[in-house]
């Protein structure tokens, strides 16, 4: 079965409604079997997905450069979506810092097309806002960008509803990235109701958690030194150990439906769009094929209402932040 198509945004370009995280294929979430996750992306062009997100910092640029020959070899086909606004440093991996400024940005276009060996990207997002730095200026930016024939359409990445709105107004957005699943909702306050009412896309990032919604880890002691993880709040000491039982109600529903517990969390983010009336393309990151099979057959899973009361419940009960630093977010803006 191949996935259905949505709009992205106002762009004229038609998506399948879900798309790839690629993120993991590179770093963040321990050992990688590149020959496997190169795979992966041929078989979610195959069934239909068109959507794969990057990112400069994913890597520090290795990922634009892993999967770049598979989108020159499909380029009519793939939707390709690169983010820029974050500077790291070689010797502190953990180190983050925001830049918006329009210099900036230009610089880190030219970065990311040279590293993808395209001439054009076709959503380009910030990927983190700095409220140091007039939206106006930064977007404006962006729209030159447009104006020049180096990027198509235009996102943006945990902004506020607010945010979304004053964006908007210098240039149509495209989509708004931002975390959305069973144990974060905290974007349906503005940012969701802003993005329905600008028909713009909601592309939900960790649609399942990090992982941590299937079930297939429970604690941040059970990844790899270098994962990620292990830094979550969600995922260690007290945090963990209760948050772990919240995912009990999510495999009961997939048992019962004879379903996976990664296919319940995808489609309640479908069926929780339909609710606040917006069009959404989660992007669920996975370096195998038969996660990857699993992930699109989610799309057209429906949960009965029984079900859906039963795991709208969940966020409210998780304990600790969906980010260590949550200036780092939209919900640290609110
Ligand atoms: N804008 C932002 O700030 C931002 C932040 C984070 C992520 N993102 C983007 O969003 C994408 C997705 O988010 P994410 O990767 O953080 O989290 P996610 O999609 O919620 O979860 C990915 C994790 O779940 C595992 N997984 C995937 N499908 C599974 C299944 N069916 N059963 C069991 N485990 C499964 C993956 O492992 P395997 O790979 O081993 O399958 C991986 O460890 C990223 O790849 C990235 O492109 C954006």
């Amino acid at each position: 079965m191949r996935l259905p198509t949505v709009n992205l945004g106002s762009s004229g370009r038609l998506i399948g409604t879900q798309g790839l995280g690629c993120m993991g294929m590179s770093e963040f979430y321990g050992p990688t079997d590149t020959a496997e996750a190169l795979a992966t992306l041929d078989a979610a062009l195959e069934a239909g997905v068109t959507l794969f997100d990057t990112a400069d910092i994913y890597g520090s640029g290795a990922n634009e450069e892993l999967i770049g020959p598979f989108v020159r070899a499909n380029r009519d086909q793939v939707v390709l979506a690169t983010k820029f606004a974050i500077e790291r440093r070689a010797d502190d991996p953990r180190h983050r810092a925001v830049r918006n400024d329009p210099a900036y940005i230009r610089t880190a276009v030219d970065a990311s097309l040279k590293r993808l060996g395209v001439d054009v990207i076709d959503l380009y997002y910030m990927h983190r806002r700095d409220p140091a730095v007039p939206l106006a200026e930064s977007v404006g930016a962006m729209a030159e960008l447009v104006q020049a024939g180096k990027v198509k359409a235009l996102g943006l990445s945990e902004v506020t509803g607010d945010e979304l709105r004053e964006a908007h107004e210098v240039h149509p957005i495209a989509a708004l990235q931002s975390e959305w699943s069973l144990f974060s909702r905290d974007v349906e306050r503005t940012a969701v109701p802003a993005a329905a009412e600008l028909g713009v896309t909601f592309v939900p990032y960790s649609p399942l958690g990090r992982g941590f919604l299937t079930g297939s880890f429970a604690a941040a002691e059970q990844l790899t030194e270098d994962d990620y993880r292990r830094h979550h709040p969600q995922f260690s000491g007290a945090n963990a150990a209760a948050n772990a039982a919240l995912v009990a109600p999510i495999q009961k529903v997939a048992a019962d439906r004879g379903v996976t517990a990664a296919q319940v969390a995808l489609a309640w983010v479908h069926q929780r769009a339909e609710v606040h009336g917006l069009t959404v393309v989660p992007i669920p990151g996975t370096r195998k094929r038969t996660r990857l099979a699993e992930n699109t057959a989610a799309a057209s899973l429906l949960l009965t209402p029984a079900e859906l009361t039963t795991l709208d419940g969940i966020a409210a009960q998780v304990t600790g932040n969906r980010y260590a630093d949550m200036s780092f977010t939209s919900a640290g803006r609110e």
